[in-house]
């Protein structure tokens, strides 16, 4: 049984449930959505043409950490009551993720967790998520590690070695179905040729408010002083960012707000875009394997591997931070070249194999 709600742990949990389909002589699948998202989680299934066995449909405008945490326990209560699965997959850190994690202990029934072991070690940062994955962890029987650092981070909290698979990210697999040479969108359209596109996200509970706000003011300013930049900003359906972003951005030019664009058009955009900004998770996973470098509007990040490997650069919400990143990236030829030639540190793309054997064997 997968059990998700969100549109990132849809986009890194679509591989698996494919494959399992391409092997339903070894797997019975069951896949379940809390319904955590609505429309950015509908765009995920149907794009990878994926149908839901049942949906909770637990989302609500404004909803609390403490409301999705207790309408997922009771709701997925009764599907394992009706269907008694042998084991149970989570991914990430979302409050689906954990709420899904306890109710199975509850049940006594094997979990596994993809995407086990990304830390920051800071309670609040990112705020829930670091501690939805930590409880995770604690709750899990098989960890499905992206990396040999989320190994060594379960280790070093006492997990089994014997129990800890360094699998890749299935970021990468979905990303090899996604991005291709032929892709159109009206968006590009609209984006004079000559202009560089810089495709911007943001959401994250702790950059709600002033943090957001800050960030789009030192945007604005880039904005006037390079006359050559488009930004291209699918707004998260959140209230909260969808309040700020209008407020900010709307009648600017060379700003397009859009809808959530589905993971098609996302990878693909991603893909021509000049450069990234963004305090997404998953973004962050992404780019490497694109060659395109991200100002990460966050503190800090549980994936410092593609801070390593170059791609990636922190520069938080402080406006003086952004600005001088911004035109480093866009002055500077050999920053930009830097950035950009950095190698995917997430694996070779067939994450969901790796973790399907695993299951397999342990289970057969
Ligand atoms: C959630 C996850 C976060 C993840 C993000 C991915 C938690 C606590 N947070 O945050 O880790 O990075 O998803 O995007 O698990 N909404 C819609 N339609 C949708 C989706 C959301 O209208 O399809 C609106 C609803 O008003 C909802 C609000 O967005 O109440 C916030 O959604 P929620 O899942 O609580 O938080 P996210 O910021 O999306
Ligand atoms: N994404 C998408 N459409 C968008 C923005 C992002 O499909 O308009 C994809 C992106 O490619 C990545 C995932 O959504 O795979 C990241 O999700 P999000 O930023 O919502 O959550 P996080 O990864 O921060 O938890």
């Amino acid at each position: 049984m997968t059990v998700f709600g969100t549109r990132p742990e849809a986009i890194k949990m679509a591989p698996i449930i494919l494959k399992m389909n391409q092997n339903l002589d070894k797997f019975c699948p069951i896949t379940v959505l809390t319904g955590q998202h609505r429309e950015m989680l509908d765009q995920v299934m149907d794009i990878f043409k994926i149908k839901a066995d049942y949906n909770m449909h637990i989302m609500k405008s404004q909803q609390t950490l403490s409301s999705i945490t207790t309408s997922v326990i009771s709701k997925l209560d009764e599907i394992i009551n009706e269907t008694k699965p042998d084991v149970i997959l989570v991914h990430g850190d979302t409050t689906s993720t954990f709420a899904a994690a306890i109710t199975s202990f509850y049940h006594k029934i094997p979990l596994g967790h993809v995407e086990a072991g990304l830390r920051t070690w800071d309670k609040y940062s990112p705020y829930p998520e670091e501690i939805n994955r930590q409880l995770t962890d604690v709750l899990s029987d098989m960890y499905f590690a992206p990396t040999e650092l989320s190994k060594n981070n379960l280790l070093k909290e006492n997990h089994d070695i014997n129990n800890i698979y360094v699998t890749g990210n299935t970021a990468i697999d979905a990303l090899n179905q996604t991005v291709s040479d032929q892709y159109k969108h009206s968006v590009l359209n609209n984006i004079d040729k000559r202009h560089k596109l810089i495709l911007l996200t943001m959401h994250r509970r702790e950059n709600q408010g002033e943090p957001m706000r800050r960030t789009f003011k030192a945007i604005k300013q880039e904005i006037k002083k390079h006359s050559d930049i488009e930004i291209v900003y699918p707004v998260h359906l959140s209230p909260a960012v969808q309040k700020v972003a209008h407020e900010e951005f709307d009648n600017v030019e060379r700003v397009h707000l859009i809808e959530p664009l589905d993971v098609l058009d996302f990878h693909n955009i991603a893909a021509r875009s000049y450069f990234i900004m963004t305090d997404s998770g998953g973004v962050q996973e992404e780019a490497p394997s694109l060659g395109k470098p991200v100002l990460v509007l966050r503190e800090d990040t549980e994936r410092p591997e593609g801070v390593t490997a170059g791609t990636l650069k922190l520069v938080g919400t402080d406006s003086t931070q952004i600005q001088a990143n911004m035109d480093l990236l866009l002055d500077n030829q050999d920053f930009y070249n830097t950035m950009s030639n950095a190698k995917n540190p997430y694996g070779d793309g067939k994450a969901a194999e790796y973790i399907l054997n695993a299951i397999f064997d342990r289970f057969s």
